[in-house]
């Protein structure tokens, strides 16, 4: 492993400076330091108003003070030090930045991985659709944040498993088996067939007592195993595994297990028995066995029906306990829309209550929901767009875009580009600009989907990260013999190039530790733009000097790295041309 990167171990000096200041003036308050968002800020900060309050004095004044007792003291990575309104700010030297370019030039794909997660095991719940039902773009931030996540926790030392629940033993497949059987369907040809009697069987249902009582039939001959069930299940099970599988190819994405939530019944029976047992649940006048959570300020819980069947719940109950037993995880994470939060709270509840010792490791990571301009996905109203379309057309408009400009630069550079790498390339953009758009937003926000939108190539979407990154690669090509090598004084602009690229690894480390993608994302526009303005005041091949050449061309190299490995993070890939 790499250790500390040359500013984590900045980030360390300038908190034992705070510390040891705090210490000095009496204070309790923690010593830790912020990246600022302004530049102008410096490059840490420490915001001295919980200190200046327990002092009872003034927060710009103790700012002041704190920063001219530091400033002396201060070590070689930091040029200086500021107090700015109850802030002080620290400043990299030139020289920790030019390390901190070093170190990713030497580390290439392992510069901004890190060693907190060393040792630990973290499962992640991600995807996990039900089957029967297609890939739509509803379960695409599931299975992309998921993945995007494993690999954060991965890249910082954790031992990331990413872990698919396959979903059939619920009442919706059960509706689909009544459908099939009912509408006759011998003949289905793939998966959105399916939806279509899925939507037909749910009109259908509607006030109608004799279908409901079927539907409760089936599911419990899924759960005692009858033949009939189980022959019929496993048909809709292999219509939509195949396509689910080709989606997950086509996303680039994996997993490293995968469960069925119909494997789960019988254990799920047993804890929610364990559950009435230790006094948690009962018996309701309707038959039902519900986990009693309102003195928790969490509504009831329904864990069993009156014909003894499992639930969503009860089968999450199970899950837990198969994961913990199989991994003995640090920490579980599940990631499911917002609409399941309730849900997340009430089992984890019970699962304390039951005494579980891995109660307090599991996360729930519950994201905004994605919505049609003209309204919410529903599969049962037939309004859903399937991922497969949805990526073939963000290629498609990827492949129109690139035509476009290869045109341009054919004429210019008499340079060809094959059938087979234009479609390779369309491939990568159009996937890659689609995970972008739902990478950026933070889980929490909602995202409107707007398919013209989300592959379009205008302002900051994935494709001018991967155009960012092709520009870097084509200098590289043409530097030949050139070596990269820091030498000399930087520019403004380099300087701020550098900046950003040092402060990877810190934003790594963050990112993995609040589970937030969208942060990386965040961060590789950014780094976008300032090679933008680098390369547009500093000439690189054709700099004054060589060194000045060099120097610029190791700006570029490390560019080039950090791209790279950022999106591999978000699991993108760069094309090699575009
Ligand atoms: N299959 C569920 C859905 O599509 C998500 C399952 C999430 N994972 C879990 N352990 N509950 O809504």
């Amino acid at each position: 492993m790499t250790g500390l990167s040359a500013v984590e171990k900045a980030v360390s000096e300038a908190k034992e400076l705070v510390a040891q200041e705090l210490k000095r003036l009496g204070s309790r308050a923690l010593a830790s330091v912020e990246r600022p968002r302004q530049r102008e800020q410096g490059d840490l900060a420490f915001a001295c108003f919980a200190a200046a309050k327990e002092l009872s004095r003034n927060s710009k004044e103790l700012a002041e003070k704190m920063a001219a007792e530091i400033t002396p003291r201060l070590g070689e990575e930091f040029a200086r030090c500021e107090a700015v309104n109850g802030f002080v700010n620290f400043f990299f030297s030139e020289g920790l930045l030019d390390s901190a370019v070093s170190e990713a030039l030497k580390q290439g794909p392992k510069y901004g991985s890190g060693t907190e997660g060393n040792g630990k095991t973290v499962t992640i719940d991600y995807s996990s659709p039900n089957v029967g039902k297609p890939l739509h773009v509803g379960h695409i931030r599931s299975t992309i944040l998921g993945d995007s996540i494993k690999r954060l926790l991965r890249l910082r030392g954790y031992n990331a498993i990413g872990s698919n629940y396959l979903c059939e033993a619920g009442t919706q497949v059960a509706m689909l088996l009544v459908g099939l059987r009912k509408y006759g369907a011998t003949n289905i040809r793939d998966e959105k067939e399916l939806v279509d009697y899925y939507v037909r069987i749910n009109k259908e249902i509607e006030g109608n007592p004799e279908l409901k009582e079927e539907v409760r039939t089936a599911l419990e001959g899924m759960e005692d195993g009858d033949a009939q069930v189980e022959k019929e299940l496993k048909r809709v099970r292999e219509l939509s595994l195949a396509p689910l599988e080709k989606n997950y190819e086509l996303l680039g994405v994996s997993f490293e297990e995968e469960i069925f939530d119909s494997s789960l019944s019988l254990p799920a029976k047993a804890a929610a028995a364990e559950a009435v047992k230790k006094g948690i649940a009962f018996k309701d006048k309707n038959g039902e066995t519900v986990a009693d959570l309102e003195h928790y300020g969490l509504p009831n819980l329904v864990i069993l029906r009156s014909n003894g069947t499992t639930l969503y719940s009860t089968r999450d109950l199970a899950l837990a306990d198969w994961r913990w037993k199989k991994h003995g995880f640090d920490k579980c994470i599940y990631v499911t829309g917002s609409d399941q939060n309730a849900h997340f709270r009430q089992f984890f509840k019970i699962l304390e209550i039951l005494g579980r010792p891995y109660s307090k490791r599991l996360q729930h990571v519950g994201y905004g929901l994605i919505s049609l301009p003209e309204g919410k996905f529903s599969t049962r109203k037939g309004r859903i767009v399937f991922l497969s379309d949805l990526l073939d057309d963000a290629t498609q408009e990827a492949k129109n875009e690139i035509l476009a400009r290869r045109q341009k630069t054919e004429e210019r550079t008499g340079e060809e580009y094959s059938e087979k790498e234009m479609n390779k390339a369309a491939a990568a953009v159009g996937v890659g600009a689609t995970k972008f758009a739902f990478l950026r937003v933070g889980a929490d926000k909602n995202i409107v989907f707007d398919t013209k939108r989300v592959v379009s190539f205008e302002g900051d979407t994935g494709a001018y990260v991967q155009y960012t990154l092709v520009r870097c690669r084509n200098i590289l090509h043409k530097a030949g013999e050139l070596k990269p090598a820091l030498k000399g004084g930087m520019q403004e602009e380099e300087r701020r190039l550098a900046r950003t690229l040092a402060d990877y690894p810190l934003t790594m480390k963050a990112a993995a530790r609040s589970l937030a993608p969208h942060s990386v994302c965040d961060y590789l526009l950014k780094l976008c733009a300032d090679f933008s303005s680098f390369y547009e005041s500093c000439p690189v091949l054709k700099a004054e000097t060589k060194q000045a050449a060099v120097r610029r061309l190791a700006l570029v190299k490390t560019t080039a790295t950090v791209l790279e490995n950022g999106l591999e993070i978000l699991g993108i890939v760069a094309p090699k041309k575009m």
